[in-house]
Order: structure tokens, then C-alpha cells, then sequence
């Protein structure tokens, strides 16, 4: 701290005139390059941590909450690492007030969660379970309480079971069921909550839940993908409208997953493979939002999308958010279509293809940081992007807990060199206001079971105790 304020009076030449020889200017200015400040991010910066419904409350079926997607498919045998489930998860049903206790000791200013759509509505529509809306009065209230701003995701992936039945986000009445969960939704929680988030990444819960099949409800079908790509584009925008005018003072956003894609070689087809991808991956739900319709001439197979268009739709599809979240894990390296027939009949090849010496984190995605700086500057070049959050960004590692600490150097450093990029693309003129951690706690990393650790917080399952990581108490050094 003293040496950056020496630094910023005098200038680092100046600097480095005052420090012994053998410290030369060059590795001065490193040093102050790699040194990070939250200051330096600015005064209004929210810094946060993020979850998820499904991943972390478990009490999957107590006090009168219906069955979500889920909660179904992680009930099958061999959908799941380890055939584990979210029935128990890390108990925030049950443990919300100390679990925020640890949200204010790493001194962030942010509760990223979601709503259990089955929690409040057990059949998606109609009834309506109170102490389901009860419980997230408390988590709300007692964030609140602690001086703590609730930010709240619509939707994290756990459609009620019933609707699922109905079709699904396949059936265009998905429409109508979602607008109605968002006005009990905006009326229950807008006179506290001011943050609200739609969708969490539509590329991923539609991709994996409707074509690979990894992920719930477990389909594959190149009938019902494209239609669910389509209807959830309509959502994204009437979610947003419904918010809108339910919550007037909202700051209404939506989030996205976005990954850097390069072409393996500078050769044509691996150009048009990084370009396909880059259309279904990164562009196909925020460009209809934002008037340009889909990205149908950079990947022909989206006219399968187009489809499904009603009149009207085009203009339906348009909703002017507040800001725009980014999500962003890994970078893809592409040599191919990562597009069905080719990945669904070949099954196991990733679609992030990594280099061959990347470093990989638990879940085998490639560390690169870079990639976070190409992503933000890839949608802060959208006309119609004003605000842009870092949603989620973190890192699995294989955490050990000894004597009651857990030692993450790695992962420390990860959010060290991210948090470096995030801050070159603010520098260069991105409009970003925040960033949020993937995850507060460890927790169940969907079809990947308990497996990949992604917490500031180490969760012993057994017990439920919790232990803040080194790098949770990195960043209350950070943050304070
Ligand atoms: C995101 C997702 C989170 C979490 C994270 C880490 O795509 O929104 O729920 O699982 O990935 O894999």
C-alpha cells in the first residue's frame, strides 16, 4: 500500500531511483503492474459472491415444494457423478443466516441467488406455497439485515417438474407460465429486492438440457432444442418487461455465458468452426434482445430457430436491459462444428478444446485469464450494452482441508489474473460495475456432483460445516 502511494506521488522512475540497486525500474513496474487495489476498480464497484438455488438450499421437498427437473433427473441412475443429488446440498434451506454471516466476513457487498420456481409455485403455476415464499423473505431480509444487497436470478435451471411434463421451455405456453412466475416473483420480493437477473446462461440450459442431454431434463432432440432456444429468447424479453413494470425503480439484467473462441489454425475451416461457435455460443440470446434478430447468417442451422418465429416475434423479442451479465470459464480453441450430428454422435468430445499444455482446472477447462478481457470487450461492443457485471467467474481445484484450513494458492492466483484482466478492459473504457465469485460455498456442480470445489467457502458435506478458504480470506484482505 505505502509502496503504491510512493509510486503514484512520485512517479515510477522516480521510484525506482529511491529503491536499492538491485531492484531495477523494470521489475518495479511488474510489481506494480501485478499489485492489485480494489481502489483501483473504483469506489462504486460491487464486489459479490454468487449461487444458486438448486445447487446449494437441498430440502428438496420440505414444506410443500414441488419436484423441479432437477430434482428428477438427478433421482436417475447414472446421470450424476457418483449418483449424487441436490436433495441435501450445503442445507441453505436451513443454514441462510450463518452462511450470509460468511458473505460478511469476506466483506462483499453482494448476494447473487436464485428462486426455486417449484418452491413457491409446486406446480409451475397456480398454487401457491407460502412458506415457500416465506423463506425467501428471511434469506432477503436478513441480507438486508447485514447490510448485504440481494441480487435476484429468475431462473437457474430448476423448472418445476410439471411444466416439464407439459413440455417444457419446448411448449411456446412456457410463455405464459414463466410471466406468470415473474409477477408472484416481482411482487413478493420488489419493494427489497432492486437487483433482478432473468436467466442464468439460456445457451447453456438449452444446449444441455435439450440436444446433449447431459444436463436436466435430459433430452436429446433436435425438434425440441430449437424451439426451447426460441421460446426463452421470448421470455428473456417479457421477463424483462414484466419486471419492469412490476419494479419500477429495478435495475433489470440478464446473464450470459461467454467464452473467448479462436480458431486452432488460421485456416479456413477452423475460422468458420470458431465463427459458428461464436454465433451459438456467445451471440444467439443477447443479439435478439438487443434488435439485431438471430445470427442465423454466421450459422445457417439457426434457421431451425427462425422457424418457430411467430408474427410479431421479432419485436417481442426486444427488451433494452439495465445491464448485461457476463459468465466466463473457459476459452475454446475450435477446429470443428461443435454442432450436433458431429458432437452428439461422437458423444465425449468437448467442446472446449483446449492446447495441449493448458493449464486445467478440476472441471479440465483451461485457465485464461485473457479470455475474460476478450469477452467483456466482445459485448461492450454491442450498441445497447450500458452496464456490464462480472455474474460469475471462479475456479474448481482439488481442495484439502488440514488443521482447519484450506491452502487454495491456485486458486487465489486464478482470481488474481482475472481480476487483472477484468480491470484492463474497465481501463480501456468497458462499462464494468461489479464482480461476482462462483461460489460463496462448495456445492453441487450440477452433473458433476460434489466432486469440483468452486467455493470462497470449503463445505465439509458430512457435517456442514463450513471453513473460508484461504482465498475467501484473500479477498477480505482485498475487499476491507
Ligand atoms: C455456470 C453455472 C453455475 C456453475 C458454474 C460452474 O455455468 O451458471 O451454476 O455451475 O457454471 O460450473
Amino acid at each position: 500500500m505505502k509502496r503504491r502511494q510512493a509510486i503514484k506521488t512520485i512517479g515510477l522512475a522516480g521510484a525506482a531511483s529511491l529503491i536499492l540497486p538491485k531492484l531495477l525500474a523494470k521489475d518495479l513496474l511488474a510489481q506494480a503492474n501485478l499489485e492489485l487495489l480494489k481502489l483501483d476498480f473504483g469506489t462504486g464497484f460491487k464486489w459479490g459472491v454468487a449461487t444458486a438455488a438448486y445447487q446449494i438450499e437441498g430440502a428438496w421437498n420440505v414444506d410443500g415444494k414441488g419436484p423441479s427437473i432437477w430434482d428428477n433427473f438427478s433421482h436417475k441412475k447414472g446421470k450424476i457423478r457418483n449418483n449424487e443429488t441436490g436433495d441435501i446440498a450445503c442445507d441453505f434451506y436451513h443454514t441462510y443466516a450463518e452462511d450470509l454471516d460468511l458473505v460478511n466476513q469476506m466483506n462483499m457487498d453482494v448476494f447473487r441467488f436464485s428462486i426455486a420456481w417449484s418452491r413457491i409455485l409446486p406446480n409451475g403455476t397456480g398454487l401457491i406455497n407460502q412458506k415457500g415464499i416465506d423463506f425467501y423473505n428471511r434469506v432477503i431480509d436478513t441480507a438486508l439485515e447485514k447490510g448485504i444487497e440481494p441480487w435476484l436470478t429468475l431462473y437457474h435451471w430448476d423448472l418445476p417438474q410439471t411444466l416439464e411434463d407439459k413440455g417444457g421451455w419446448a411448449n411456446r405456453d412456457v410463455i405464459n407460465w414463466f410471466s406468470e412466475y415473474v409477477s408472484l416473483v416481482a411482487n413478493s420480493f420488489g419493494d427489497r429486492v432492486k437487483n433482478w437477473m432473468v436467466f442464468n446462461e439460456p445457451a447453456a440450459f438449452t444446449g444441455l438440457g435439450y440436444m446433449t442431454g447431459t444436463h436436466a431434463p435430459g433430452k436429446k432432440s433436435l425438434g425440441k432444442y430449437p424451439k426451447a432456444i426460441h421460446h426463452v429468447v421470448m421470455c428473456q424479453a417479457e421477463g424483462g418487461r414484466i419486471l419492469r413494470a412490476l419494479v419500477p425503480d429495478a435495475q433489470v439484467g440478464t446473464t450470459y455465458s461467454m467464452s473467448s473462441i479462436h480458431p486452432k489454425e488460421k485456416i479456413k475451416k477452423h475460422e468458420n468452426a470458431a465463427k459458428r461457435m461464436d454465433a451459438l455460443l456467445n451471440r444467439l440470446f443477447i443479439e435478439p434482445a438487443l434488435g439485431l434478430g438471430y445470427p442465423s447468417k454466421d450459422f445457417t442451422y439457426l434457421k431451425e430457430v427462425e422457424k418457430h418465429m411467430q408474427v410479431g416475434d421479432d419485436q417481442k423479442m426486444i427488451f433494452d436491459f439495465d445491464f448485461h451479465g457476463v459468465q466466463n470459464y473457459f476459452r475454446i480453441v475450435a477446429t470443428q462444428s461443435a454442432f450436433p450430428p458431429v458432437l452428439w454422435a461422437n458423444q465425449v468430445k468437448p467442446v472446449h478444446l483446449v492446447e495441449d499444455k493448458a493449464k486445467l482446472t478440476d472441471m479440465g477447462w483451461e485457465v485464461y485469464p485473457q479470455g475474460i478481457y476478450e469477452v467483456i470487450r466482445q459485448l461492450s461492443a454491442y450498441k445497447g450494452v450500458k452496464k456490464i457485471y462480472v455474474t460469475e467467474n471462479g475456479a474448481a481445484f482439488p481442495d484439502q482441508i488440514e488443521n482447519g484450513k484450506v491452502k487454495d494458492i491456485q486458486r487465489i492466483q486464478y482470481f488474481k489474473d482475472y481480476l487483472g484482466e477484468v480491470l484492463r478492459a474497465k481501463n480501456e473504457g468497458a462499462p464494468v460495475h461489479g464482480y461476482f465469485v462462483w461460489s460463496l460455498l462448495d456445492n453441487f456442480e450440477w452433473a458433476e456432483g460434489y466432486h469440483p470445489r468452486f467455493g470462497l467457502v470449503y463445505v465439509d458435506y458430512e457435517t456442514q460445516r463450513r471453513t473460508i478458504k484461504d482465498s475467501g480470506l484473500w479477498f477480505k484482505e482485498f475487499l476491507k
